[in-house]
């Protein structure tokens, strides 16, 4: 939608007139690879997308903060004096949320009524809660920072440890840093190669000569709060505990390298908990395969890693599903087709496909026809478009 339709919609919704509208935006992520890594300390490779979560904000005199999605049609109305009774809204916990832990950092936040247009198919793996978080924080603190005086430039990074805490303490999922970082700090055209221990980063130039990355949308909706995603994360600590028994000074599974790993696994008795801890380990080491790789234009050997991933995080870290392994599975008959991986968290959401451009028009119709008569329902296909992180969109209405 256009600015002048969403801010025409707003007013529908709120009254009033355009004269302190605001518009900001952040985006969902991909993930290139480096899968269940985050929150292990270790390296990822996101790159934000140009689908995004778009807010049209207006202050307010009082102490409200009313919120809407204009596909949704349920507004939202909360006190800014009491924001811990909201948690379990099911639209709407991630922005009181955001707003809740910026008030506890010392943000001043004041009333405002915000209008939502989310582009990120929600829960599909592509991070939309990322970016309705990192669009809310942007925004609260700009309104904020005008009502207040103030001028300083917002600290994206702390708006992506902010927004983290908030899924933490709000919704309950024990994410790492990757998706809110990558809305926060994405880059047209390049990827984010981000060590989750010390938020040190570099921006990678994605040059994909003739190729593209094509994303397949299960379509299987999933929701992390389900228990598997925090459950996976504390197999990793049980897993770190045993072998810092070995490695005293591993602060993260991302501190014991292959070889460490390779050279103690027995000391990890509990079948399952030796998979997740192979799986971080190996998959930490393909990240960092993967930028070399791609620095130098070595797409085959990039593919090779992403299929890599994905066997690993069926297999070993089990988090694939059988629509997931399809559109995999198809994926990899099609020539033209170098890499094929699940991205995300798993259980349901998107593939990321990297496609050769003449392939692409008969990747979609075979992966999707397949996938169709094997699931039962459609997949869904978009060439993704790397794009810039979260800002503030000039009106121009
Ligand atoms: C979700 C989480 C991220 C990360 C991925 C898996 O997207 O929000 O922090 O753990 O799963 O890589």
């Amino acid at each position: 939608m256009n600015q002048e339709k969403l801010i025409q919609s707003f007013l529908g919704y709120f009254g009033g007139s355009s004269e302190k509208i605001r518009i900001f935006t952040s985006p969902g992520r991909v993930n290139l690879i480096g899968e269940h890594t985050d929150y292990n300390g270790g390296f990822v490779f996101p790159a934000a997308l140009t689908l995004a979560t778009t807010i049209i904000a207006r202050p307010r005199k009082d102490n409200k903060i009313r919120l809407i999605a204009n596909d949704l049609e349920v507004m939202v109305e909360a006190d800014l004096e009491d924001l811990s009774q909201y948690k379990s809204l099911r639209w709407g916990n991630y922005q009181l949320g955001v707003a809740d832990e910026l008030k506890k950092a010392g943000f001043n936040i004041i009333g405002c009524d915000l209008m939502y247009d989310d582009k990120v198919p929600l829960g599909s793996g592509l991070s939309s809660s990322a970016a309705i978080e990192i669009a809310t924080a942007i925004a609260l603190v700009s309104l904020g920072d005008e009502a207040y005086g103030k001028t300083k430039e917002i600290d994206m990074v702390q708006m992506a440890l902010i927004s983290q805490k908030a899924e933490h303490n709000y919704v309950g999922v024990m994410c790492g840093i990757m998706d809110q970082f990558a809305s926060a700090m994405g880059k047209k055209d390049h990827a984010i190669f981000l060590d989750c221990k010390d938020l040190s980063f570099e921006l990678v130039p994605v040059k994909l000569d003739g190729y593209s990355l094509v994303i397949g949308n299960t379509n299987k909706k999933r929701s992390l709060g389900e228990g598997k995603y925090n459950e996976r994360r504390a197999q990793c600590e049980e897993g770190l505990s045993i072998l810092k028994k070995e490695f005293p000074e591993a602060e993260f599974l991302r501190d014991i390298s292959v070889s460490d790993y390779e050279g103690h696994k027995s000391m990890l008795t509990d079948d399952i908990i030796r998979k997740r801890v192979e799986h971080v380990v190996y998959e930490n080491q393909r990240v960092i395969d993967s930028v070399t790789a791609l620095k130098k234009g070595n797409l085959e050997v990039f593919g090779e890693l992403m299929n890599e991933s994905h066997n690993s995080l069926r297999d070993l870290y089990e988090v694939t599903g059988i629509e997931l392994d399809t559109l995999v599975d198809e994926a990899r008959k099609i020539q033209g087709v170098l890499g094929a991986r699940m991205t995300g968290a798993g259980f349901g959401g998107c593939t990321v496909n990297l496609v050769a451009n003449k392939s692409i028009d008969e990747f979609i119709e075979k992966v999707g026809k397949a996938y169709k008569e094997k699931i039962g329902y459609e997949a869904s296909f978009y060439i993704s478009d790397i794009g810039d992180g979260g800002r503030e969109v000039e009106v121009i209405v």
